[in-house]
Order: structure tokens, then C-alpha cells, then sequence
């Protein structure tokens, strides 16, 4: 098996720089007080892990939980159906709540997540995308804070996976050759 070519789309230091302006969005657009980020596992742990603290330079302290949800299993086809496999252990009954995750393609995953908070009695539910992959889009949903907008290609690192394998990498790339 060879290894495959990973070529870098985003830098460590580009995507540092982003996520630091974005903890000041989220700031400014008001999620400061009693914020919840919800980081959706697995691909959005990294992110997630940065964001509070770009979050806590930004000045604001945020309390955080996870969710797992099923989209993607170990391959790269959508399953087209949402499960929470894992449940948040937080109330999230008007608080101001932010989903993090790495990347919104169909949407069916965030949407899903993004009403079932509602649902909850959040008085506000936002989202924070690492990569918006507009192309492939299946439900209304746009995420309210986005990092960059993604050119249509399988992507690996900072959290995201290919078959469980890449998300060790410090950096966001493009999988050239996988065999
Ligand atoms: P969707 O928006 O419900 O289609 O789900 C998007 C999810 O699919 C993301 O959170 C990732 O877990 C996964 N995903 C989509 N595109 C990629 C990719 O290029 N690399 C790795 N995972 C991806
Ligand atoms: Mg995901």
C-alpha cells in the first residue's frame, strides 16, 4: 500500500489566524453570555479545541459539552440518515448554544442537530463550520459562522478523517492519491 499524497489546502498558521477572527464573531454577534458550544464529534474535536480558546482570548467563557451524530461512517458516502450516538449531559433550556463542527456539506447532520437544540428550549442556537462545502448542499441550512469556503475535494486533518485515518494532521489537506 502506498502512501497516499496529501497535499496542504489550508496551513496551520492560516487556519489559527481564522479561527481567532472567528472566536471575535461569535463574540461580537452577541453569544457571549451563558454560551454552550456544543462540539460534534469526532471531526470536530480540534476545532472545537482551538475555538474556546481563541473563545477565552476573545473574552468569553464558554461551558462546553459534546454530541455524536452519525453521517458519515468509514467510508466517504453520506448515509443520508442522523442518529445521535452520543447525547449532550448539559440543559441547554435558554442558553445560548453554538454547534461546532468541522464540515457542513448536505447539512442533514447540523440541521438535525440544529432543531433538536431548539427543541430544547435553547434561546439561541448558532453554528460554527471550520469548511463550508456549499456544492452538495440537501437541507436549508447555512452555518452562521463559517471558516472558509471549501473547493468540492475529500479533505483530511485537523480533526477530519478519511477511513478513521488523518485527523492527527496539524494542518488541512487534500487526499491526491488513495490507495
Ligand atoms: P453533512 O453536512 O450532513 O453532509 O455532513 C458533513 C460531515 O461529513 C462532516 O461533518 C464530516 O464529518 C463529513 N465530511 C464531509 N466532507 C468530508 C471531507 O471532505 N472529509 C472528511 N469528512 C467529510
Ligand atoms: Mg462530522
Amino acid at each position: 500500500m502506498t502512501k497516499p499524497q496529501i497535499d496542504v489546502l489550508y496551513s496551520t498558521e492560516a487556519i489559527a489566524a481564522r479561527v481567532a477572527a472567528l472566536a471575535g464573531e461569535i463574540r461580537d454577534a452577541g453569544f457571549r453570555e451563558n454560551l454552550l458550544v456544543v462540539a460534534v464529534l469526532k471531526g470536530g474535536f480540534v476545532f472545537a479545541a482551538d475555538l474556546i480558546r481563541a473563545l477565552h482570548v476573545a473574552g468569553v467563557s464558554p461551558e462546553v459539552d459534546f454530541m455524536s451524530l452519525s453521517s458519515y461512517r468509514a467510508g466517504t458516502a453520506s448515509s443520508g440518515t442522523v442518529t445521535v450516538l452520543r447525547d449532550l449531559e448539559t440543559d441547554v433550556t435558554g442558553r445560548n448554544v453554538l454547534i461546532v463542527d468541522d464540515i457542513l456539506e448536505s447539512g442533514r447532520t447540523l440541521a438535525y442537530a440544529k432543531t433538536l437544540l431548539a427543541e430544547r428550549g435553547a434561546a439561541r442556537v448558532g453554528l460554527a463550520v471550520l469548511l463550508d462545502k456549499p456544492g452538495h448542499r440537501v437541507a436549508a441550512i447555512e452555518g452562521d459562522f463559517v471558516g472558509f469556503t471549501c473547493p468540492d475535494l475529500f479533505v483530511v486533518g485537523y480533526g477530519m478523517d478519511m477511513g478513521h485515518a488523518f485527523r492527527e494532521l496539524p494542518y488541512i489537506g487534500h487526499v491526491v492519491t488513495a490507495q
